[in-house]
Parts: C-alpha cells; structure tokens; sequence
C-alpha cells in the first residue's frame, strides 16, 4: 500500500518545524502529500524527495519555526482539505501573510471550521464570502484557547494543535468524539508538552521539536479498497503487509466483521509510535449492519467502499450521524446513492446518511468520479462484481491519494 496520507502530512508539516534531520520512509507520492511537500518548500522548508522510484527516504532538514519565511505567492493545496487546513494552522502562528488555495473542490469544502478557532488565537483569517477558500492569513503572536470542536475533525483539532505550538501558553482542543490522533502521537515522539485525556489534549506552547525517524505505515483507507474488493468477489484472498491499524481509524475492519467478513490481523506491531498490522481478508457471504455515531469518524474515509459491500450484503445497511460526507472532495451521499443507483443498486439517500437494501446483482454502465478518488476506486470495485462493464468519468483523480491504484488492482485480478 502507499503510505498513509494523513500520517505523511503531518511528517512534513511537524518535520519543518523541529529542529535538525526528519528522515521519513515509506512517504507516498500522492497528489495531496506531494500539495503539503511544495507548499512547505514554499514556505522555505529545505526537503529534499528522491522520488517513489528511489530507495532514498524523504528528508525534512528542519531549523525550526525560525526557519519559515513568508512565501511570494499563494500556497496551492491542490485538492487537499488536510494541507489547506492544517497549513493554515501552522502558518497562524508564524507572525506573517500567506493566502492559501486549491482546486475548485476544495474551494467548495467549509473553512469557517478553522477560521473561527485560529481567529480567536489572535491571527487574523479572512475568505472568499467569510467561509471559503482562497483564505487570507495574517500570522500573529497566539495566545492558547480552550476550544471544543463543533464538528468532529482531525483537521480542525490538527490546525489548533499546530497554531497551539507557537502560542502563549497552554491550548486545550475537546473533542466531542474521537477522531485520527497522529497528530498528538507524532507531536509527543518529538517531545512537545502534550498531554491527553479522554475526550481532550492539552499543549503548552514554545516548546522545541526534535527530529524524528518516521516510518510510514500503510494507509487502511487504501487497503479498505482490495480488503472489500477481496470480500466480495468469489474465490479470492488477499494480505496486506504493513497497514497502520490505528484504532482512530480502523473503524472499516470493525464493520466488515460485523458483516460477517472473514478478515485477520497478522504480525501486530508498533512502528514509530502507530500501530501496524498484516490485514487478510477472503471472500465472505455478507449481512447488512447500522453504522453510526461514534464510528463515524473511525470510517468516514471508507464509507463510499463500504456501501458497495452493502450492495453485496444481504437486508439493510444503514449508515445514519454522517452528514461530513456531504462536505468532502465532493457530496458523497449523493454520489453514492446516484453512481450505485445507476449500476442497479437499491439506494435511499438520507439527510445525513443512505441505506442500502441488499444483495443486488450489479450491472455495467458510466459512473462518474466527480473527481473524487475514493469515488473513483469505490466504482473499479463495484465493476469487480458488475455483469457488465464500468466505466468511469475521471479515473485520473485516483492519484490524490494512490497513483498505482488500477495496475495494483489489475495485477490482483490476475493473481500476480
Ligand atoms: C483527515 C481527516 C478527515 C479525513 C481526511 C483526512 C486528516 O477529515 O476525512 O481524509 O488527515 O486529518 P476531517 O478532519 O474533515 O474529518
């Protein structure tokens, strides 16, 4: 699998802050990580990536804060809420002007999520109609807050925690439910004062960063996609090596097993402060399950593959308190319902969330991506089932997260 997405990110953003040499393996070479790399070496960061094709191991040559500079022209995150988010976070506390952008999706997604903390810190924060991007930031001397998330979001507690390490004094973030910790996990490896309790985490600003080895597991939220392709599809078994399990995020493996998926860990371990395992996963018959509340935001990623499992289950998946899925790289309720809909599935969109009635027999027809990656990939497993062929819109956008996504499949297909 590639690297995990979010993890890379972060291995980036907190490696131009520390001081001295973050070495970092695994690092994929996906559009969104790749938007975070070049906004950093914008903002001054000394990176140096030899490629995916190379052995060599990405390094981040860190001076700390100090070594930022304000960048000449607008940061591009490209199609990344995570780079635009956090990247917002961290130049609020660096005391100087930076407009942030992307793509007209993320130009779409709200950002009055972090607007609202970051200004209360003290930086001054403007965009497009008061809530979209292009975003405006004006960095400032910080002062910590105590804030409780209104949504629950990785990327809005990241962009606090990320301003919190230049602000003055301690900046708590609660969380109503539990999303991706990696930030607080690879922020206490590089020694800052943070400290956790359920439900909040605590930073004392002005501490320094120490450089860090990273090894970046594999990301589950691209391995979700083979896992389910393997479950549906007769007469087929997969292993994944290497896959980061972080119970923050593995909430898709709780439910195929609750579907009645046959699905195994193998060779648990703790690389770099996350935990990773070998995932297997064989053809399994399926029953349709209720997934909601709290392990909403363990699988959001996930859902689009998950409702094609459901296509394949048998009675009513339910997934209801998912109203983020509107606010993605494009309004997931609705592509599911219409894309899965069109191939023949049985699909009742919701407020915040669908339910599929099940087992269907899938036919071929065009689906359209909206250029979503996990859209993208979510229909090539569909077509794995289809009777018929699928084709579809804007297969191109599968690099923001797994350039090789059709050849590792293709070569899956063919047991190689
Ligand atoms: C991410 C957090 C989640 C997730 C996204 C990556 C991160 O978004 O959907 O793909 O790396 O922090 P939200 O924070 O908007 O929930």
């Amino acid at each position: 699998m590639p690297g995990d997405k979010s993890i890379a990110h972060r291995a980036l953003l907190l490696g131009a802050m520390a001081e001295g040499t973050t070495v970092v393996t695994g690092f994929p070479p996906s559009e969104d990580c790749l938007a975070t790399l070049r906004c950093l070496q914008a903002l001054g960061a000394d990176i140096v990536f030899p490629g995916p094709a190379c052995s060599e191991p990405l390094q981040i040559r860190g001076q700390g804060p100090s070594g930022l500079r304000e960048p000449e022209d607008v940061l591009y995150a490209a199609n990344s809420g995570t780079a635009l988010r956090l990247l917002s976070g961290l130049v609020a506390g660096l005391g100087f002007y930076a407009v942030l952008s992307g793509d007209s999706s993320l130009r779409r997604r709200p950002m009055r999520r972090i607007i609202e903390p970051l200004t209360l810190m003290g930086a001054t924060v403007l965009g497009r109609g008061g809530q979209f991007a292009p975003l405006a930031v004006q960095g400032a001397h910080l002062r910590g807050i105590d804030y409780t998330l209104p949504v629950a979001s990785a990327q809005v507690k990241s962009a606090i925690l990320l301003a919190g390490l230049l602000a003055e004094g301690e900046t708590v973030v609660r969380e109503p439910e539990s999303t991706r910790d990696h930030t607080e996990r690879m922020l206490l490896a590089m020694g800052a004062r943070l400290t956790r309790e359920p439900g909040l985490v605590r930073l004392c600003g002005g501490a320094p960063l120490r450089a860090l080895h990273i090894s970046v597991p594999g990301d589950i939220s691209s391995a979700a996609f083979f896992l389910v392709a393997a479950i549906i599809t007769r007469g087929s078994e997969v292993v994944i090596r290497g896959v980061g399990v972080n119970p923050t995020r593995s909430g898709v493996l709780d439910v195929l097993r609750e579907m009645g998926a046959d699905v195994w860990l193998e060779n648990q371990r703790e690389v770099a402060g996350e935990p990773v395992a070998d995932i297997g996963a064989r053809s399994s018959h399926l029953h349709g399950v209720r997934i909601g509340g709290s392990l909403i935001p363990r699988l959001i990623d996930e859902l689009p593959i998950l409702a094609v499992a459901a296509t394949q289950a048998e009675g009513q998946t339910v997934v209801a308190g998912a109203a983020e899925l509107r606010v993605k790289e494009t309004d997931r309720i609705t592509a599911i319902a219409s894309e899965l809909t069109h191939l023949g599935a049985r699909v009742q969109e919701g407020q915040d969330g669908f339910v599929i009635e099940g087992p269907t027999a899938l036919r071929g027809g065009r689906v359209r991506s909206y250029g979503d990656h996990r859209m993208a990939m979510s229909a090539a497993v569909a077509g794995l089932v289809a009777s018929g062929e699928v084709t579809i819109e804007g297969e191109e956008c599968v690099a923001v997260s797994y350039p090789g996504f059709f050849s590792d499949l293709r070569r899956l297909q063919e047991g190689t």
